[in-house]
């Protein structure tokens, strides 16, 4: 049961793994994993909203998911442009603003046209932020940042000495999103894969062996439900942390 006094995490992101694992184990090819999955998403970005989260960021293909079997990458992308174009009606109705990290000039024009439609049409919603992570590596996000600040001290616009972790966050994609909070991983296996390394500095951890595709609002809510059931405490005592919260 979620606690109705404990605050919800603002930002949730989720690590969709499993779903080759789900497949297998039913004789099935790994793309029927990939397509129950995407049901997941769906059940699960309804219960964010109605649950009233801020923000929710789901990795749904790893910049080193590109080296994958051509044909999986190919059916990945189709899938992707189905979820966008049969989920448009509810994402707008429900006043969802789409939003993606990553490198988007990778992604074939039939997922980029859909889904730039997307992102323009639902810029000005906000009662929740939905943020797919495509074709994104949190390392590859980093060294992005860093050249661009680069490039503002090449340019006299900035000095070395003025770079902190504020300015550093203000170059990164996720600038946008509010404080990561909590990240869950499905699957069983306990690893980042390259997700939202900087941002994940504070956020707690949840990993379930429940594999992506048997995802659902029960396990979205145990994972709340163990969030609300640990003290944050970014550095400090315990007796500090209780102390602010008087
Ligand atoms: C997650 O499931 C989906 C993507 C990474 C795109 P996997 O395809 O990684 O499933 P497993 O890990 O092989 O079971
Ligand atoms: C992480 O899963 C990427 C996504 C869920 C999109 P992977 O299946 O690619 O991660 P590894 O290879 O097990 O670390
Ligand atoms: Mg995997």
């Amino acid at each position: 049961m979620l606690n109705p006094h404990a605050p919800l995490p603002r930002h949730v992101a989720i690590i969709m793994d499993g779903n080759g694992r789900w497949a297998k184990r039913r004789g099935l090819p790994r793309i029927e994993g990939h397509r129950k999955g995407a049901d997941s998403v769906r059940d699960v970005v309804r219960a964010s909203r109605e649950l009233g989260l801020r923000a929710l960021t789901l990795y749904a293909f790893s910049s080193q998911n590109w080296d994958r079997p051509m044909e999986e990458v190919r059916a990945l992308m189709e899938l992707l442009r189905d979820y966008l174009v049969e989920e448009r009606t509810e994402i707008l109705e429900n006043e969802i603003r789409l939003e993606t990290i990553g490198d988007r000039t990778r992604l074939p024009e039939f997922v980029r046209g859909p889904l730039e439609d997307l992102i323009r049409d639902s810029a000005e919603n906000d009662k929740m932020t939905l943020c797919l992570a495509l074709s994104y590596g949190g390392r590859e996000s980093l060294a992005a940042a860093a050249r661009r600040l680069a490039e503002a001290v090449v340019a006299g616009e900035l000095l070395p000495s003025d770079i902190d972790v504020r300015n550093f966050g203000q170059e990164l994609s996720t600038r946008m999103l509010p404080e990561l909070d909590l990240v869950i991983r499905t699957s069983g296996e306990q690893r980042l894969s390259n997700f939202l390394l900087w941002e994940a500095a504070y956020a707690e951890l949840y990993f379930t062996d429940t594999l992506w595709p048997d995802f659902s609002r029960a396990t979205l809510y145990q994972a709340i439900e163990s969030f609300q059931g640990r003290e944050r405490r970014f550095g400090l005592t315990s007796e500090q942390v209780r102390l602010r919260r008087l």
